[in-house]
């Protein structure tokens, strides 16, 4: 009796296999999305045939494993470096994701110059001409010396130009181009991505190359549709920015390699990307003087104070029913910051519209930011502006009190250099204030208070 050809089934939204077809892929809920393909009989023993040291595939004990520090070399851009940790590690790889036309292709090709200084680097593009790289690169202004270019989207033709050259750093734009030609399906396909992604992992392993791949984002804010990729690769790293401001935040989403709160900001001229050492600075430009409904905050983003302007519109909703929308706030949390302010506050807000709004593409996930959005609520439904030389700082509990938030001494500092001189803090953070001078501090134990402070 023959042997009945095995297949799989996997979904081309999520990549999630089955064994059997279904109209619904269980893991993400997409319908009609689940396609047939041949099982693929495992390959033994796959490290070895990429080249890594088969020596290392036995149980060790911890003791004997070597760890000196992974080898580290800088990009020639401060931002990236801080968000890969101190500088790309060798032999990672590192996949930079980001919605089309973001400057991935740009960031890429601008580190080259700094790479090429000590480094052979193979920049492959699927989606580009050499002609089109090399116009880009002299508008750049990017040194040549050192710097190979090669348009191509077969897998096999990319291993093997880079088996042959053995580049120190590789770069891929973008993974959605690559093709494996083995392969049944589409370039682009979740397949596809995951297979093209994997021998890039076995070269960068196998052969000590740090690779950084280009992703494009769709839509639903993931890579390549699903996570498929995120577990794979070493690092992932985003690059955000909104369509009406050059200013790109970089952040890490993964990194085996480093922390992932930090940021690096980055603002999009007609020279490329040009580096923005003081966020503040950035995020606080064009602030409105004298306007209701605005209001400074600290956030610490990784060991980084930055300054953010949270603003917040509340008016009475014509229709009954409100509106409410939230951009750049976790929109749960300004709901209970809404509902504080209601129950706390003595605000009668209940049927008022709410729209909330952070400057400058930045997401605040921090509950120090609840103050602020508190005292901007507060500042537009009075329709009373909030001093324009200061800042607020603080948690804010369900009974309304103002809880204390860590780094206090650092927010201060920068909220101080960015030229405040007043500062809503907790009351209860007394005992290890040290502000700088010229600060003057407005201590409140809660959001009444607050309110009281600024806005009566
Ligand atoms: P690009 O790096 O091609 O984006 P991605 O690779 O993420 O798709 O950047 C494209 C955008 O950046 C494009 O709209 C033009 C703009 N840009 C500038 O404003 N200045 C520049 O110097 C460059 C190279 C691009
Ligand atoms: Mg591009």
């Amino acid at each position: 009796m023959m042997a009945k050809a095995k297949t799989l089934f996997y979904c081309t939204e999520c990549g999630n296999e089955t064994p059997k077809w279904q109209g619904k892929c269980s893991a993400c809920g997409a319908w009609n999305t689940i396609v047939e393909r041949p099982a693929v009989e495992a390959k033994k023993k796959p490290a070895a045939a990429a080249g890594m040291d088969v020596s290392f595939r036995k149980p060790r004990a911890i003791a004997e494993v070597e760890a000196a520090d992974e080898l580290r070399f800088d990009t020639g851009m401060a931002e990236l470096d801080r968000v890969l940790g101190g500088g790309a590690v060798k032999g990672s790889l590192v996949l930079v994701g980001g919605a089309p036309g973001i400057g991935k292709s740009t960031l890429m090709l601008q580190i080259c110059d700094n790479l090429c200084r000590f480094a052979n680097v193979l920049y492959v593009s699927g989606e580009e001409s050499e002609r089109q790289i090399k116009l880009r690169a002299q508008r750049l202004g990017i040194r040549d010396q050192g710097l190979y270019l090669y348009a191509e989207t077969e897998l096999d033709d990319i291993i093997a130009a880079v088996q042959e050259q053995r580049p120190d750093i590789l770069i891929v734009d973008s993974i959605q181009t690559i093709y494996n030609g083995d392969a049944t399906s589409s370039p682009g396909s979740v397949a596809q991505v995951k297979e093209c992604t994997m021998a890039l992992m076995h070269l960068a392993k196998g052969m000590g190359i740090t690779v950084f791949v280009v992703g494009h984002i769709n839509k639903e804010g993931s890579l390549a549709g699903p996570k498929v990729l995120e577990h794979m690769v070493d690092c992932v790293l985003l690059f955000e920015g909104e369509e009406h401001n050059s200013y790109r935040i970089l952040r890490a989403a993964k990194n085996r390699f480093g922390a992932t709160n930090e940021i690096g900001v980055f603002e999009m001229g007609d020279k490329g990307l040009v580096e923005v050492p003081s966020p503040s600075e950035a995020l606080l430009s064009g602030r409105p003087e004298n306007m209701p409904g605005s209001c400074v905050t600290c956030v610490m983003e990784g060991a980084r104070p930055v300054l953010a302007e949270v603003q917040a519109l509340l008016s009475p909703s014509a229709y009954g029913n409100s509106r409410r929308s939230c951009n750049g706030f976790d929109y749960n949390r300004a709901m209970m910051m809404l509902a504080v302010l209601e129950k706390r506050g003595g605000l009668n807000i209940a049927n008022c519209d709410f729209f909330v709004n952070v400057i400058g593409g930045l997401t605040l996930d921090e509950p120090a930011a609840d103050l602020a959005l508190i005292v901007a609520l507060a500042s537009s439904f009075r329709d009373k502006p909030v001093p324009f030389d200061l800042a607020a700082i603080g948690e804010v509990g369900l009974t309304g009190e103002l809880r204390a938030v860590h780094a206090i001494n650092q927010r201060l500092s920068e909220v101080r250099r960015m030229g405040f001189t007043k500062c809503l803090v907790p009351a209860r953070n007394s005992m290890k204030l040290t502000p700088p001078e010229g600060l003057q501090l407005i201590q409140v134990h809660n959001i009444r208070e607050a309110i009281a402070a600024l806005l009566v």
